[in-house]
Order: structure tokens, then sequence, then C-alpha cells
């Protein structure tokens, strides 16, 4: 080989070692260090012209770096590949083989080390990032749950979970629901529902009962109005609340009792999208889901004048009756479940019903539906002085209907004209004892009063009450 062969590979593995992108160090046979790339300093803070001519057992005597790879090779005269640690605390990768001369004998050895700082670093943080997304993760599932999932919600009959599927489903779409039904058979509790269901969930669920709000006051609450649009209306105007609804949901309760007039005006924001507050002279864009409810009969009213048809129509897309609480007995046993439970954990007290009670109150008709049983079940949880709700617990008019419900036995030993009687006189007796007259008692039965006086007479209940000198007379 030419002297300028020599210098033109020495040129050549000079530029290698410098231009690697890992960085390359040569060791003689004994680990001297004799090149070494230019990030030595970089990696191993430590410059290259004082690395050159050091061993590397020195070197790692000062802690440069540890272990030495060439060291390892020097022993084990075969390739190896390890982690290294610098003195900067870096980490590297370092692969290092063995140079042979033609005779045999260790002549160099070359390693190359890999800063993996960063790509560590990066996996360190990409792991705590896994973490914390699951976390986050578990968190929204959580809340997701607690959203749909509505925290004593009972719907155990057939009726109600038919009623909780289809509240689901139409939920998510957005189309106006009208609930009806009878007083306190949830008709709030489901408008809610279909709100935490659907996509609107994160804007406002906005509630107006038209029934109790006076007819004048109510246009001013509903849409709103500008500064100075009628006297006392105050001077920065009013957002009225299906603004409100905006990106949300409007849920107009007791709509039976919105008047004609304002039924045309909602009809006009149901269709147009858009509401002119009351003096002003724009309009404002509204997107809000409706939901209407209410317990009287719409088409009736309708046919009656009383209710707009083109209105029901539009609100009657997709109409959800739910049944009268004394349709569906299941309920009701799970709700004395879950109420009582409910107020138990509420007062911190242990309060439980007797089977008699339970009975009688699953044979009750509950005309004020789920409502008035809350109510009941709260006055006699906070008004028992024992744990247990006896029969003694209970309204006398539950009581009664219950006590006076004939056994099977009895219906077998007893003709319908003797049961008749039974419900004749223990009405009569209910009578006599409200009525100061037989005339008024003649009203609140519904018969004529000589037949009120017969029947009493009859029944031979006349000396047990106040109103016997009138009978007399
Ligand atoms: N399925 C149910 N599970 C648990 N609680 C219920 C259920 N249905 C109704 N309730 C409870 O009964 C009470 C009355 O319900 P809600 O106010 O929704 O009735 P409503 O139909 O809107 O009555 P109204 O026509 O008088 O406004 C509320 O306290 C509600 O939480
Ligand atoms: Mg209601």
């Amino acid at each position: 080989m030419s002297r300028s062969d020599e210098q033109w590979i020495l040129l050549v593995l000079q530029s290698i070692i410098h231009n690697s992108r890992d960085h390359l160090m040569v060791t003689d046979e004994k680990g001297n260090v004799r090149l070494v790339g230019e990030s030595s300093k970089e990696i191993y803070g430590v410059d290259q012209s004082e690395m050159v001519g050091k061993n590397v057992i020195k070197l790692e005597e000062e802690r440069v770096f540890s272990p030495s790879v060439t060291r390892r090779v020097i022993d084990e005269l075969a390739p190896q590949t390890m982690m290294q640690e610098t003195h900067s605390g870096r980490k590297l990768m370092v692969s290092a083989f063995p140079v042979f001369s033609p005779d045999g004998g260790l002549c160099a050895i070359i390693s190359y080390s890999h800063d993996l700082t960063e790509i560590l670093d990066l996996k360190r943080r990409y792991e705590t990032l896994t973490v914390q997304l699951k976390q986050f993760e578990n968190e929204i599932e959580e809340l997701r749950e607690k959203n749909t999932a509505s925290e004593g919600f009972v719907a155990v009959s057939e009726e109600m979970k038919a009623i909780d599927r289809l509240v689901k489903k139409v939920a998510v779409v957005d189309s106006t629901i009208l609930l009806l039904g009878e007083s306190g058979v949830g008709k709030n509790v489901i408008a809610k529902e279909i709100h935490r269901n659907s996509r609107r969930a994160g804007g406002q669920f906005v509630e107006i009962n038209c029934g109790s709000i006076p007819e004048g006051l109510l246009e001013s609450e509903l849409f709103g109005y500008e500064a100075g649009a009628f006297t006392g209306a105050g001077k920065s105007g009013k957002q009225g609340i299906i603004e409100m609804a905006n990106q949300g949901t409007l849920f107009l309760d007791e709509l039976g009792e919105l008047p004609l007039t304002l039924q045309a005006k909602l009809l006009k924001v149901i269709q147009e999208k858009r509401l002119q507050r009351i003096g002003s002279t724009t309009y404002c864009d509204v997107d809000f889901r409706l939901i209407a409810a209410t317990n009287r009969n719409l088409e009736q009213m309708v046919k009656e004048g009383k209710f707009r048809q083109d209105l029901y129509f539009r609100l009657n897309v997709v109409p959800i009756s739910i049944p009268p609480l004394r349709q569906r007995p299941d309920d009701v046993a799970a709700l004395l479940k879950v109420v009582i439970r409910t107020l138990n954990e509420r007062y911190g007290m242990n309060k439980r019903l007797d089977p008699d009670a339970t009975s009688a109150l699953l044979h009750y008709q509950w005309p004020g539906n789920v409502r008035e049983l809350e109510n009941l079940l709260e006055r006699m949880v906070v008004t028992a002085d024992e744990d247990v709700i006896t029969m003694s617990h209970l309204p006398r008019e539950i009581r009664e209907t219950f006590e006076h419900q004939p056994s099977s036995e009895q219906i077998e030993s007893i003709s319908l004209r003797d049961m008749l009687d039974q419900v004749e006189e223990k009405w009569l007796r209910y009578a006599a004892e409200r009525c100061r007259t037989t005339a008024e008692m003649a009203e609140l039965l519904g018969i004529s009063q000589p037949t009120v006086v017969r029947k009493l007479q009859k029944f031979a209940i006349k000396s047990q009450f106040k109103i016997e000198s009138s009978i007399q007379k």
C-alpha cells in the first residue's frame, strides 16, 4: 500500500468516525484510545483530545463511562453489547467488536455507542401518559355512567322497562317528545333522563311550568324582553328561557295550561328556530330540543278549541305515555324498597315495612302516583317511633280499603249481595262521620236523600253519628 493510499484510508476513517451518528471509538489491543468521535464532549463531557491516549480502564475509573465495553471485549475476545451510563447521566447502548491481525492476534477494538437518553425519556413519558390516559378514560367512563344511570330511577315493570328503552332510543335523536300521564307518574324525571342521554347533555336543561306562571308573565319568561319593552321591563332587558335553552333542552311542563296566544308564538319559534324578544325588532336564532309534558287530554282540548291543532301535531312527534302507578304493581314493590332505603340513608334511620303494611301499600291505588308514594313513606318514616312500620302507621284510607278487601275464603263463603251490603255500609259510615245532614250525605254519595235515610235505617247505624237528629226529623 502506497503512502498516499494509507493517507487516503486514514482520512476516510477519520471522516467516518467524526460523521457517524453513533459515537465511535477505536482502541489498540490494550484498550488505549486511538481514535474517538467528535461528539465525545457532548456524550461523555470530556474533550476528544483528552480521551485520546488514555486507557479505557482509567476512563472507567474516572467514571467517564461505566462499565467499559472495550475492556469486556479484551477479556472475552468476542463482540459485546451493553448499556452504559456516562458521567453526565446519559444512557448509552454500546457495542464493540475485536479486530484481529492476519496472524490472529488482537490488534484493535472498535466500539460505537448510541445515546438512548432521549428515547428512554420519551419512553418514560409515554408510559406516564399511558397511565394518565387510562385514569382519564376511567374517570370519563364513571362520569358517563353517573350521567346515564340516574340514581334511584325505578323501572321494574314491563311497561316502565319499555319506556326506559324508548327513552334511551329517542334521547339520541333530536325529536320533540310529548310526555303524557297523570300527575306524579314521573314526567319530569323522564324529561331529565332524555336530556342526560342526549347529545345536548352538555347544554342546559331549562324547565318552565306553564301552569304556575300568570299569562302576562309567562310570555316574558319564555321570550325575554328588550330594555324598556314595557313598564317595569328593566333597563337591561332579559333573556327568555327559550334562549337559555339554546344548545340544550327546553322542557315545557303542564303544556296544557299554555294560553292560546302563546301557543301561536311558540309554534312560530319551533318552526322558524328563531325568536323575537318582546319589544325587539330583530330575531335571534335558537337551537333547542323540545320536551313537553301534560296530564291533560290534549286531543280533547284540540276538539274543544282550547289547544291549537297545528301545535299539537308539531309536538306529538314522539308521544310517551307513562301509565299510572296502580297499573304497574311491580314498580310499587320496587319503589317501596328504593324510597325507604333512600330515606333511611338521608335521615340515618333503619326503618322497614312489616309484611301487612307492605301488602296494604301494594293494594293501594295511588291516585297521586309516585309522588304520593314518596310523600307518604317520608311521613311514615319520620313520624313512626318504632323501626318497624306496621298497619297502625298507615293512613286510615289505606288501612280501611285494605282491610275491606275480601280474602279468598271470604269470597267463597259470602254472597255478592252480602258483599255489596258491606261496601254500602262502609260508605255510609264514612259519609256519616263527615257530614252534618242527610242532604250533605246524599250529595257526597251521589244518591238521593230519601235513599240515604232508608239505607241508614237498614244498617241500623243511626245511633252512632251526629246526624241522628236530622234523620228523625
Ligand atoms: N320511576 C321512578 N323511579 C323513581 N322515582 C320516581 C319515578 N317516577 C317518579 N319518581 C319520583 O316521583 C316524584 C314525582 O315525579 P315527577 O315530578 O317527575 O312527576 P310528574 O309526572 O312530572 O308530575 P306532575 O304532572 O305533577 O308534574 C319525583 O320525586 C320523582 O323523583
Ligand atoms: Mg311534572
